[in-house]
């Protein structure tokens, strides 16, 4: 049988192990998929025995996407735009990573969703690892602008620095939102399971405004984009499973229906 795992911390909440079986059993691909807890301290070497004791491939979450970058021999386009992986794979010794967090995003707000990016107004709140993976396949759909606005300003302008190509990224405060609107508003914070409300106004949301929260529950900002009647809200839970199927077709060449997935643990 085929091992797979995903390392994290915290990560009992992982719901990586239920898609990533939902997928298999589609292709009738009988396949361990575990979670394993590591800490700073024993990342590296969890990783490097889990293949060295024959793992096919791992997801790699929250706080290590960075670190999992650092120790691939080989990387994608995308993983090095965004400093992160969330997927490895081992072969001839060699350890590649890939990042599928931003394009299993794109899919879902294009495909699942059937919103197009391209030449829209886009608003992203938050400047951290999550808005680093999302932003180059953001990019990729070239929308008209890309507003970043982030508590500690700073970082939102470092990103900009770092993913600007055509002056296409422009960096805003939360005070300053009111004066625009947007087609889409994504909040990559970490604030989406926790009771917190952004000191957003209401005169951001645009005509036809998409409200996507990447965290897999409905948070108070898809509430309060409901409230101000955002044409659409979405949670994260497309992103996540779309994710979940690049990497498994990254580990097994086949393309996995997305459909019901994870229905009942949704519910
Ligand atoms: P992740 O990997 O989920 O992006 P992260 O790198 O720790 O996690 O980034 C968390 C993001 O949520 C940051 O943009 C953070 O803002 P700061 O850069 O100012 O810390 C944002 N965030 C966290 N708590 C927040 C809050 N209460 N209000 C606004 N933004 C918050």
């Amino acid at each position: 049988m085929k091992k797979f795992a995903v390392i994290g911390n915290p990560i009992s909440h992982s719901l990586s192990p239920q898609i990533h079986q939902q997928f298999a059993a589609e292709f009738g691909i009988d396949i361990c998929y575990e979670r394993i807890k590591a800490s700073e301290d024993d990342f590296k070497q969890v990783v490097l025995n889990f293949f060295a004791n024959g793992g096919v491939g791992l997801n790699i979450t929250v706080p290590f996407k960075h670190m999992a970058y650092d120790l691939c021999t080989k990387t994608s386009k995308i993983s090095k735009k965004a400093g992160a992986v969330n997927v490895l794979f081992c072969k001839d010794n060699l350890i590649y990573g890939d990042n599928t967090d931003g394009a299993g995003l794109v899919y879902d707000v294009t495909k699942n969703l059937n919103f197009s990016i391209k030449d829209k107004d886009v608003l992203i709140i938050g400047a951290g690892g999550a808005v680093a993976g999302i932003l180059y396949p953001i990019l990729q759909q070239k929308p008209n602008v890309i507003t970043l606005i982030n508590r500690t300003y700073q970082k939102a302008i470092t990103l900009r620095d770092r993913f600007n190509e055509n002056d296409n990224i422009k960096v805003a405060n939360f005070k300053d939102t009111n004066k625009a609107t947007y087609n889409l508003i994504i909040n990559a914070t970490s604030t989406g399971l926790k009771n917190i409300v952004l000191p957003l106004d209401k005169k951001i949301i645009g005509k036809n405004c998409l409200c996507y929260d990447l965290s897999y529950k409905d948070s108070k900002f898809l509430q309060w984009a409901k409230e101000n009647n955002a044409k659409k809200i979405a949670n994260g839970k497309g992103m996540l499973i779309e994710q979940a199927a690049l990497s498994f077709i990254i580990w097994h060449n086949k393309k996995p229906s997305t459909d019901g997935i994870l229905v009942e643990t949704f519910a």
